[in-house]
């Protein structure tokens, strides 16, 4: 593999165009979608030279469990639209790599399974369900099932306004479901069909999702649990303040790759707001548009702990399964290997502030 815009087209030419449409499209206009690349790439390194890179140490600690490299992968929904073993493919692939998946509530398997399906750490992400009973017992089964902590998303109280998908009238086709809602009871489990109304997913969410989301959420997530709880979708030194007051153990900066809140701010301009403003508190992850080794370089040197990566996984798994996303885990840490040498670092924590400029 050269790079990993390889495995997008890939992916592409073998996916249900409406499928790829839901994967790879934002909202509106799509500026954040592209900005989220852009931002890293206007990012400038300022390498250091004459450092001795003979060996070098990838790995690092997420919420004290030790990764190979400081690449996680991101909740998406349905990946089962990529590949028939779906989350199963992506938990093992994760685990082969060192890498850690967090395994998102709209998954189309449910979450019991996906845990089982690998050892190795995996957290679970949690939508708040306006029926809080079925919400509980979401929380329930995630710690039951041996998830260590869980990441609640804070940017979707609905859909962000996708047209890819409201043109293609993206739905689930009927073999597939969304796991956990059945399990909970829910009579939205299956995306309707072939009514031509638009997005069945954005009816799915505004049925049965909260809009109704506060910081005491995050508390409410740890008393039922007793795991630690990461936010998901912050993008302001607040909000990450906010949610630190109520229990948060760790920030995501995202903007759900674009998907929600358009022109909304580009995650790299975001992330050292973030990282000041928590101050060492908790963990700072950071995900969107993260598609090279020097995106990871310049994340980790801003503050960020590890980055998620949500689209490229979902290429390798639609371009070969599995091993397709092995592929594309080792291939990213091949790249952060390389970026790290060059620029004069032979650990994480030697990646730091001063080697990043805006272009
Ligand atoms: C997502 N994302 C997402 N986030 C979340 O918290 N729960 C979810 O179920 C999903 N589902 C989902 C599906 C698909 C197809 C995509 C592309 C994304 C957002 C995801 O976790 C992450 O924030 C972004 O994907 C990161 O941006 P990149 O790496 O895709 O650019
Ligand atoms: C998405 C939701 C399900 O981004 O998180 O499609």
């Amino acid at each position: 593999m050269i790079n990993l815009s390889e495995v997008e087209a890939r992916a592409a030419a073998r996916m249900d165009a409406a499928a790829w449409g839901y994967y790879a499209g934002g909202a509106n206009d799509e500026v954040t979608l592209r900005e989220n690349r852009a931002a890293w790439e206007r990012l400038a390194l300022r390498y250091r030279t004459m450092v001795d890179v003979t060996t070098r140490r990838l790995a690092t600690t997420v919420l004290g469990e030790t990764i190979d490299f400081p690449v996680m992968v991101a909740p998406t929904a349905m990946q089962k639209l990529a590949h028939p073993e779906g989350e199963l493919a992506m938990a093992r692939a994760a685990q082969a790599c060192g890498s850690l998946m967090v395994v998102s509530t709209t998954a189309t398997t449910a979450l019991e399974e996906v845990r089982a399906a690998a050892a190795g750490p995996m957290w679970f992400q949690l939508y708040i369900y306006q029926d809080r009973g079925a919400t509980r017992a979401l929380l329930e089964r995630a710690r039951d099932a041996g998830y260590s902590a869980i990441v609640i998303t804070v940017d979707a109280p609905m859909l962000g306004w996708r047209e890819r998908d409201l043109t293609s009238g993206f739905t689930l086709p009927p073999h597939l479901t969304i796991a956990n809602a059945v399990a909970a009871g829910s009579g939205h489990s299956r995306l309707p069909h072939g009514d031509g109304e638009g997005s069945a997913l954005a009816r799915h969410l505004q049925a049965l999702h909260d809009a109704a989301l506060t910081p005491r959420d995050i508390e409410w997530s740890h008393d039922v649990t007793g795991l630690p709880v990461v936010v998901k979708g912050i993008v302001r030194g607040d909000d990450a303040v906010r949610a630190l007051g109520h229990g948060a153990a760790g920030i995501i900066v995202s903007n759900h790759g674009g998907r929600q809140l358009d022109t909304a701010i580009a995650t790299a301009r975001a992330l050292p707001e973030v990282v000041e403003a928590v101050a060492g508190r908790g963990e700072v992850y950071v995900d969107g548009g993260i598609r090279r080794g020097t995106d990871i370089v310049k994340a980790v040197a801003l503050g960020a702990r590890a980055v998620l990566v949500g689209r490229p996984p979902l290429w390798g798994l639609a371009a070969g399964g599995e091993p397709g996303v092995v592929e594309v885990l080792q291939h990213l840490r091949l790249e952060f290997d390389l970026a790290m040498s060059l620029s004069g670092a032979t650990s994480v924590a030697e990646l730091t502030r001063d080697l990043v400029v805006d272009a």
